[in-house]
């Protein structure tokens, strides 16, 4: 078997902190970003041969990032793209190959037990809860592994049930619950120590579309006084709760800023979407030559509708002014409108254009 340092990994995965003397930790260096990742670099050996150069996988290829205190950041990308694997390492579960990262202004490697005082992780899965306790005495045993105080203990045990809703099943058996239900209480353990910085490796996966809702509503309130870094394959998560987000393909950073920033670089993807009552063809309209004349129209497209009426497809800059001047036009002509949709660009359009293929 191999050693702990020669694999790169930690020996134990449960954040073993010590006691907090002083009451809430302290950044060591006051600065605008919690966490920093520069130039991280992770390769991964497969099987026996590791040494070999074609038994290597470049899993993290000198990813780079700042996440701004008291922001909720995201790294997106598809299965594989290295996600799991930069936040191991921004954890201090996982060495770096080379590349340095701080949170909270300590280095992950050298001061590994400074950063995970600051830290609350959730890497998803079964792993890290205890089935055969309640959810209390699962919250209880982690304060105490975390060196917190008796009466610090009773009163966070509670507020954390309270926040992830979990309050009336507490003193239930964790074998005995849901996964979104395992998932909040992952989040409630990861908040137990009041760390000012949070990780969350998939926080949503698995959960049902109400589960998500909830769990992403607890996430929100958690900036600006904590700051989160998330990682999601969810276009639409990440657009409703990241004020910025890296786009992450085979280990390197293939895009970066705000959702609105990384959609505007597919602006020209907006489409308005018109159906009509009455099929356009059968009354000799051509719509589609009209619509392609007008000022900002990039291209036109009609098609029969489900409910037996045409559909035009009208991809353009500006929205507004398209719809105003297509509603007229078939206003003019007598022709009912049975629906109107605006499709603004979302990210996974924007990933499409960046990456040139999809998400998935
Ligand atoms: N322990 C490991 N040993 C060998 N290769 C690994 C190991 N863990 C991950 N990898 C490889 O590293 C690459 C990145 O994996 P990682 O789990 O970081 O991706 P991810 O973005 O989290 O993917 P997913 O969305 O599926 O969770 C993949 O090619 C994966 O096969
Ligand atoms: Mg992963």
């Amino acid at each position: 078997m191999r050693s702990a340092a020669e694999t790169g990994t930690r020996m134990h995965e449960d954040m073993a902190l010590e006691p907090q003397e002083h009451g809430r930790l302290v950044a060591r260096r006051e600065g605008d970003h919690a966490i920093v990742a520069q130039r991280l670099h992770r390769v991964y050996g497969t099987g026996r041969r590791f040494s070999r150069q074609h038994d290597r996988i470049i899993a993290v290829d000198d990813v780079s990032f700042a996440v701004p205190r008291g922001t909720i950041f995201g790294l997106l990308g598809p299965n594989g793209a290295g996600k799991t694997t930069t936040i191991k390492m921004l954890s201090t579960l996982l060495i770096p190959t080379r590349g340095t990262a701080t949170i909270g202004g300590y280095d992950v490697v050298r001061d590994e037990r400074l950063v995970r005082r600051h830290l609350g992780v959730v890497l998803g899965g079964d792993r890290g809860l205890y089935a055969k306790l309640s959810a209390r005495d699962n919250l209880v045993y982690f304060g105490n592994l975390y060196g917190m105080t008796q009466a610090s203990i009773r009163r966070r045990v509670e507020e954390m049930l309270d926040l992830v809703n979990l309050r009336d099943r507490a003193g239930e058996r964790v074998e005995g619950f849901s996964r979104g239900m395992k998932q909040r209480l992952h989040l409630a353990k990861a908040l137990l120590h009041d760390p000012p910085v949070l990780i969350l490796d998939e926080p949503t996966i698995g959960l049902d579309p109400a589960a998500a809702v909830d769990l992403r509503h607890a996430v929100a309130a958690l900036a600006p006084a904590h700051t989160v870094l998330l990682t999601t394959h969810d276009m639409n998560e990440a657009d409703q709760l990241c004020q910025e987000i890296a786009i992450v393909d085979q280990g390197r950073i293939v895009a970066q800023g705000t959702p609105t920033a990384l959609k505007a670089r597919v602006a020209g993807e907006r489409r308005v979407v018109v159906t009509t009552a009455q099929p356009l063809d059968s009354r000799g309209l051509d719509m589609r030559a009209y619509l392609s004349s007008l000022r900002g129209v990039r291209g036109v497209n009609q098609d029969s509708s489900a409910m037996g009426g045409s559909a035009l497809t009208i991809l353009c800059a500006d929205t507004a002014a398209t719809l105003d001047e297509t509603l007229a036009i078939l206003r003019t002509q007598g022709i009912m409108i049975s629906g109107v949709r605006v499709v603004e660009p979302t990210l996974e359009d924007a990933f499409l254009a960046i990456a040139g293929r999809s998400l998935d």
